[in-house]
């Protein structure tokens, strides 16, 4: 017999208070990032073709965040009784491998070194002990899937036409994958949010990421303005 992997489709639809969520987060992210640049492009200078030191350092993040996911997901699956999720979320760790040693490749050919770059204090506030320390399926796919995923698709698309051109077609490869993840997120917290305090707490751990990506980002955008002078 063959198995083929679980599958998400675009098409797929999900509850109501799913789409809620994600309407209040881009209606956040709209605030926190009101001029047209987006996330990690605040600047005129982000609007052209990146500088070398602008790239590494968004490479260096994007590194460090893809490596942080392999860690904390599957610190998940010791706790996920919901055996779909824990399969999908064992695809979503092969990707985020997969994302982790292609960037860690244009890094190094960068001539940098993925160990010698220190990440933020709201950066590590945000990725390592946010995400490393969500209770249960429910809130972890809520954070990372719906809210994570959904912020990164959207800084993705709004910075890869200033990269390199070998590094924005990585970044062409990597992106349907986090579409994947944030599908997955949509799909789980459609079929295991049954009553509404289980949607409450979605939202409520969805838009506390909004509230730590958007410090993160601020305060990232500020270290990357001091490199264009
Ligand atoms: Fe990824
Ligand atoms: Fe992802």
């Amino acid at each position: 017999m063959h198995f083929t992997p679980m599958q998400t489709s675009p098409d797929e639809t999900w509850a109501t208070f799913v789409q809620d969520i994600e309407a209040e987060l881009d209606a956040h992210r709209d605030r926190a990032f009101s001029d047209a640049s987006q996330a990690f492009a605040a600047t005129e200078a982000a609007r052209q073709p990146w500088s070398r030191a602008r790239v590494i350092e968004w490479l260096s993040f994007q590194t460090y965040y893809e490596y942080q996911a392999i860690l904390f997901i599957s610190k998940w699956l010791q706790s996920t009784p919901e055996t779909d999720a824990l399969v999908l979320l064992c695809q979503q760790i092969e990707d985020e491998g997969n994302h982790f040693n292609w960037l860690n490749q244009h890094l190094e050919q960068l001539g940098a070194r993925l160990s010698e770059w220190t990440p933020l204090p709201e950066i590590v506030d945000w990725v390592e002990s946010f995400y490393g320390s969500l209770p249960d399926t429910i809130a972890r796919l809520a954070a990372h899937n719906l809210a994570g995923e959904s912020g990164a698709c959207r800084s993705f698309s709004s910075i890869v036409p200033f990269l390199p051109d070998d590094l924005q077609k990585t970044m062409r490869r990597i992106m349907p994958d986090e579409q994947f993840h944030l599908r997955l997120g949509r799909r789980i917290l459609s079929k295991y949010c049954t009553t509404d305090e289980q949607r409450d707490r979605a939202r409520h751990y969805a838009l506390e990421v909004a509230e730590l990506e958007t410090r993160a980002i601020q305060a990232f955008n500020r270290k990357l303005a001091t490199l264009e002078n």
